[in-house]
């Protein structure tokens, strides 16, 4: 495969001589090319950029330099056209599946953008006059200086599944993503470790010699692992809830009307089964929205519709309690599993240093409370007297 880079800091490259890339380079699996896009410019200062028309901050790339930069690659080949990446957080997202994708090609060429990207013309340039296939491809939901990053992390996942690049294909099998789940833990010698203050031991069916076992508890803490770090992959078939037309993220200000809507017709529910004298809180937009601050605070949305959220938080002089709070399901939604998996989501959001969850909840609320039970989460002793309305739950955090 035939990959080239070309970038301002093709030093920042030099990392592809590397470990398994580097020696795919050295044997001839993956021939990667890096050039520096100031050798195609013609002035005293070699200038990549300038200010943007229509004014903003920061300086946008020159055309022409692109141009002949990727002239000189597609003018070089004796056969066929790379197809172009353009590293940007604007751009559809990188992925194992895009990766796969990607490693069939029989050439890759990459554009490391800088400042605030290159001017449009250049991929107007290279899609209709040089007739490539162009795609903007981003790493994640974040923004970094340049496209020389993404560009190593992309290159590695791409190479790696080039056919000889990875020792022993096996490897390549059992990884995290290849199939939708995460992968399993892993342990080596000793099987019983001392770090000095606990006396920790390999989970005893790893030393058991039962395959068919290891295979099951393997598979087992896959499918634990990806639904409370990822219920996002976590496929329904497993779980039982439809993630896959839902979209996941933190809330903001934005969110606050409708935040308000689901909570009040869950306290409407809540308030009308269980607590009839209780009016629950009745709070206001200005304070809904105070809460995103000290609350960090995650909607779910189907089809455009809010239809749950939840919050976490560290309280002060609690710093290894994970508060979470206001786990709220729309009641058309109620009882499809949607709860369970936000609230792996929050848990899944703690900071490391958490040790336990919290939780407080409708006293009366039977079908909250069974699953939480099930997630975990159990009554904290003495809870039920202290409150009217709620018990206090608790988990220590596996
Ligand atoms: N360049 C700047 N931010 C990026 C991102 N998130 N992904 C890929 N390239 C980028």
């Amino acid at each position: 495969m035939r990959i080239d880079i070309i970038s301002i800091f093709p030093e920042y490259l030099g990392a592809l001589d590397i470990s398994l890339i580097g020696k795919a380079r050295r044997d001839g699996l993956l021939d990667i090319g890096v050039h520096d896009l100031r050798d195609f410019t013609h002035d005293r200062h070699r200038t990549v950029d300038d200010t943007p028309f229509g004014g903003g901050a920061g300086m946008v790339m020159k055309p022409q330099p692109w141009k002949e930069a990727l002239d000189s690659l597609v003018g070089r080949a004796d056969s066929g056209r790379p197809r172009l990446i353009v590293p940007g957080p604007s751009g559809r997202r990188f992925d194992q599946q895009l990766a796969r994708e990607l490693a069939q090609e029989p050439w890759l060429a990459f554009a490391c953008g800088r400042y605030e990207g290159i001017d449009e013309r250049v991929y107007e340039y290279a899609a209709g006059t040089l007739g490539l296939t162009v795609d903007v491809v981003s790493l994640g939901d974040y923004v970094l200086n340049g496209g020389e990053v993404a560009v190593l992390a992309m290159v590695e996942a791409i190479g790696r599944l080039v056919p000889g690049v990875v020792g022993n294909p096996e490897s390549l099998v059992e990884e995290s993503h290849e199939d939708g789940l995460l992968e399993y833990p892993v342990y080596t010698k000793p099987a019983v470790w001392d770090d000095g203050t606990v006396v920790r031991e390999v989970p005893p069916v790893l030393l058991s010699g039962n395959h068919a076992a290891i295979a099951q508890w393997r598979h087992e803490q896959r499918v634990r692992r990806t639904a409370e770090r990822r219920p996002d992959l976590v496929h329904p078939s497993l779980t039982g809830v439809d993630l896959d037309d839902l979209d996941v993220r933190a809330a903001t200000p934005a969110d606050v009307p409708e935040l308000l809507v689901l909570t009040r017709a869950c306290w409407l529910e809540e308030v009308a089964e269980v607590a009839p004298r209780w009016r629950g809180p009745n709070e206001s937009l200005a304070e809904h929205t105070a809460a995103l601050t000290e609350w960090q605070t995650w909607v779910v949305r189907s089809h455009g519709r809010l239809i749950a959220s939840v919050r976490a938080r560290r309280k002060p002089g609690e710093p290894h309690r994970w508060w979470i709070a206001r786990l709220m399901v729309a009641p058309d939604q109620q009882g499809t599993g949607l709860g369970r998996a936000l609230l792996a989501h929050a848990e899944a959001q703690a900071p490391a240093d958490i040790t336990e969850f919290w939780l407080n909840t409708g006293r009366w609320r039977a079908a909250n409370q069974r699953m939480y039970k099930k997630a975990g989460y159990r009554l904290l002793p003495g809870s039920s007297e202290v409150h009217e309305v709620a018990v206090d739950l608790v988990k220590p955090r596996r």
